[in-house]
């Protein structure tokens, strides 16, 4: 059961980082480079809708297996010791995963609706706007995804 959780754990991570490595590091510079403003806004709206409802799958999983790999050491610890410890690390990736999950519910739910409420309304300053502060956001997760990598990996 752990090891099947942590497969998952994993499968997650990887959609959730590497979404974000293709939106960030790809996708946005070249529909920068070659796309007019307002058609590049439509197309940034579709493809975020469809790499979101990944991200919200990713994230349930991400937190369900979380939670058990983290409880069940937990607990495990408290029966062999009669205290219950795990490394720093993983609490580091406690704290930078609720944290990610806090802020894409930010660009969720502000950032993203606001977005989808300019681009109907054809209210391109908005969407660029909005478009913006989704990015930063973004960037922000990825550097706190690979802090909680890191943390996880070399935190004992
Ligand atoms: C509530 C949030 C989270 C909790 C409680 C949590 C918990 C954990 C725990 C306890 C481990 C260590 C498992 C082990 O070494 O046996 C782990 C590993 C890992 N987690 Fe998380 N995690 C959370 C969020 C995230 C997020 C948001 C990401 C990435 C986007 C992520 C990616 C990873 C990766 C890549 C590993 C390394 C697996 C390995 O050692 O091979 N986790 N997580």
């Amino acid at each position: 059961m752990y090891d099947f959780a942590k497969l998952l754990h994993l499968i997650a991570g990887i959609v959730w980082m590497g979404g974000m490595t293709f939106m960030l590091f790809a996708l946005r510079p070249a529909a920068i480079a070659s796309i007019e403003a307002q058609p590049r806004a439509v197309l940034m709206g579709q493809v975020w809708r469809r790499f979101y409802a990944w991200v919200l799958v990713a994230i349930a999983v991400l937190f369900a297996t979380g939670t058990h790999l983290y409880t069940s050491t937990f607990r495990a610890a408290r029966m062999a010791t009669g205290q219950g410890s795990v490394p720093l690390g993983w609490n580091v990736m406690l704290v930078l995963g609720l944290a990610m999950m806090l802020v894409f519910g930010h660009i969720y739910f502000a950032g993203f609706k606001k977005y989808k409420r300019a681009i109907a309304g054809a209210d391109w300053a908005l969407a660029a706007k909005a478009g913006a502060l989704m990015h930063t956001m973004t960037l922000l997760n990825f550097a706190l995804g690979w802090l909680a990598i890191l943390a996880v990996r070399l935190v004992r």
